[in-house]
């Protein structure tokens, strides 16, 4: 889409940009060198110089543009002359006439502020130590171009520390000294005629097409090339990332991947949590995943037989065997074995619930043996460090009155990060507490079935009234 709109533009500029030929333009002289205007003749016209001999036996010349079939010598009468030609003021010389003398400096535009830049029409034939100049610059509130021959000097670039200021003139301190402000100095003939200039006439792109731009060039490179000026080979010709984007390197190429592959050529599908691994397994087990917005995989414990599977267990307790008294940065990072007793990490769980809708799980077995489950909808996390769980009111089969959702709208508190009094450290546990809540489920692993540490004891309020518990298992997966 892009390309075809490019070449209709450049098709475009190439229509009306024919160049026409500058032409001077005088009549009734004795010497057409000496003639000081010129003219832009119509598409296909040439310049013409025409001789006669006046009355009083004067001879005179006219010259001009004309369209090429009144070339023909008109040769009316003896002294007449008319010659044709097709370079830039061509019609200096002619009819029998030499034209410019070969040591000269250049043929410059020569009007003084005019108010439109590209329309002066008087030249000036400059000195050999000079050079062409338009500039522009703001007069009474309008902004004037004059061209003119300059000395030299006039054009050397100005240095002011170490950065190059463009055009400064040294007769001039009062102009901008921004880049974009004309002041063009050049030294073919008729070179000054506006201030567009021609940044792409030293074919500065190596491997591209140049266009030019009010300020500067710019390069639109051949596939295979890239670089501001289409020089550095373009690694990424051959579109090699299948999933994410091609970044171009000095010695080859790199692919960002989108969110869901990995791999060189991100080929591969980025497995963010078990639901991804449910695609390619149906055995519960510890998997390699990478969640969303992570750098590293992680071990996660897939729970793939209950409901369906696809759950990421981030919390398991069967024994005792792992103290879960911990501190906010265990609790952020994760403690515990994966095989065995664990927290994931917070750090983990915002990550795969972050972007996008999950539910809670959580599966308790009492001391004698029973299993109990609740399912929470619209399970998440918000980001470090407040954690703050948000779930909605469970269903299941081991209630909700006096059960987690309680604790929705909480942050994570532990004994060295307290945000609800001193909830962490009186339910020995971190957790989302809210003065201090119903579940515990992270609490003290006591005898089974006990209710002697009841205010810390690893329990579920809807349970006995917290009668302490033999198993829990806390798991989410998207939906
Ligand atoms: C026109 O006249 C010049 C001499 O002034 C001559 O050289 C030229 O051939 C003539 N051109 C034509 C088309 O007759
Ligand atoms: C003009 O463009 C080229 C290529 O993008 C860049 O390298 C150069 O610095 C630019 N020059 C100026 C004066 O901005
Ligand atoms: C591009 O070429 C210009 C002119 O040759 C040069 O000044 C500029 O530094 C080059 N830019 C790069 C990025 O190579
Ligand atoms: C760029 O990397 C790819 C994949 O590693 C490799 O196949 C290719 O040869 C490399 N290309 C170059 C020019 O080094
Ligand atoms: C797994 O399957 C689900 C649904 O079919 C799909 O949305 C997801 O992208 C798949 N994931 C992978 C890693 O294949
Ligand atoms: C507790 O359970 C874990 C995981 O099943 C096991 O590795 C460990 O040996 C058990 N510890 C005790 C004290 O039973
Ligand atoms: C969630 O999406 C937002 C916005 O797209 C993004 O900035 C953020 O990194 C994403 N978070 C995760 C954990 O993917
Ligand atoms: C918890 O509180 C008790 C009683 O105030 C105190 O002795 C204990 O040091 C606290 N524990 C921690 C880890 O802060």
């Amino acid at each position: 889409m892009f390309f075809s709109f490019f070449i209709v533009l450049l098709a475009g500029i190439s229509v009306f940009s024919v160049d026409c030929l500058t032409c001077l333009h005088c009549t009734d002289i004795q010497s057409p060198r000496h003639c000081k205007y010129v003219r832009e003749c119509q598409p296909g016209e040439v310049c013409n110089i025409h001789r006669t001999t006046n009355p009083y036996g004067d001879v005179e010349f006219d010259v001009s543009c004309v369209h090429p079939w009144a070339c023909s010598n008109r040769s009316q009468g003896l002294q007449a002359c008319d010659e044709c030609c097709s370079t830039d003021l061509c019609n200096a010389a002619g009819c029998g006439l030499t034209g410019y003398p070969s040591k000269r400096g250049p043929v410059c535009f020569n009007c003084p502020a005019q108010i439109t830049d590209g329309t002066c029409h008087r030249i000036d034939v400059c000195g050999l130590n000079e050079m062409c100049l338009i500039n522009e610059q703001s007069e009474f509130g309008d902004t004037v171009y004059t061209s003119q021959c300059v000395g030299l000097a006039h054009c050397q670039p100005q240095t002011m520390g170490s950065s190059q200021i463009i055009g400064r003139s040294i007769y001039d301190d009062t102009r901008s000294l921004a880049e974009t402000v004309c002041h063009k100095c050049c030294h073919d003939d008729l070179c000054n005629a506006n201030c567009d200039v021609n940044y792409c006439a030293s074919n500065p792109c190596g491997h591209g097409t140049c266009v030019n731009s009010r300020t500067n060039y710019t390069c639109v490179c051949d596939p295979s090339y890239t670089g501001s000026n289409c020089t550095d080979l373009n690694y990424c010709f051959l579109n090699p990332c299948e999933h994410g984007i091609c970044v171009n390197g000095k010695t080859n190429y790199t692919c960002a991947c989108d969110p869901s592959h990995i791999g060189r050529h991100c080929a591969e599908f980025r497995i963010q949590d078990c639901m991804d691994q449910r695609n390619l397994t149906h055995v519960s087990g510890v998997y390699s995943v990478l969640p969303a917005g992570m750098f590293q995989n992680i071990e996660v414990y897939c729970d793939m037989e209950t409901d369906g599977g696809g759950w990421a267990v981030f919390q398991r307790r069967v024994n005792g065997s792992v103290d879960f008294y911990q501190n906010f940065l265990n609790y952020e990072n994760g403690f515990g074995d994966v095989h065995g007793e664990f927290w994931l990490g917070l750090k983990y769980i915002h990550a795969m619930t972050a972007n996008v809708t999950s539910e809670l799980r959580i599966e308790l077995e009492t001391a004698d043996g029973h299993l109990l489950y609740e399912v929470f909808p619209d399970f998440r996390l918000s980001a470090a460090p407040e954690y703050t769980l948000h779930i909605e009111k469970g269903h299941g089969t081991a209630g909700d009155s006096q059960g987690l959702s309680y604790s929705s709208g909480s942050r994570f508190s532990t004994y060295d990060d307290e945000h609800s009094g001193r909830c962490a450290n009186l339910s020995h546990a971190g957790g989302w507490f809210n003065n201090c809540g119903w579940a515990n489920l992270n609490g003290r692993y006591v005898t089974p079935g006990s209710k002697s540490f009841y205010y810390q004891a690893m329990c579920y309020g809807d349970y006995n009234n917290g009668e302490a518990l033999k198993g829990t298992t806390m798991m989410f997966r998207r939906v």
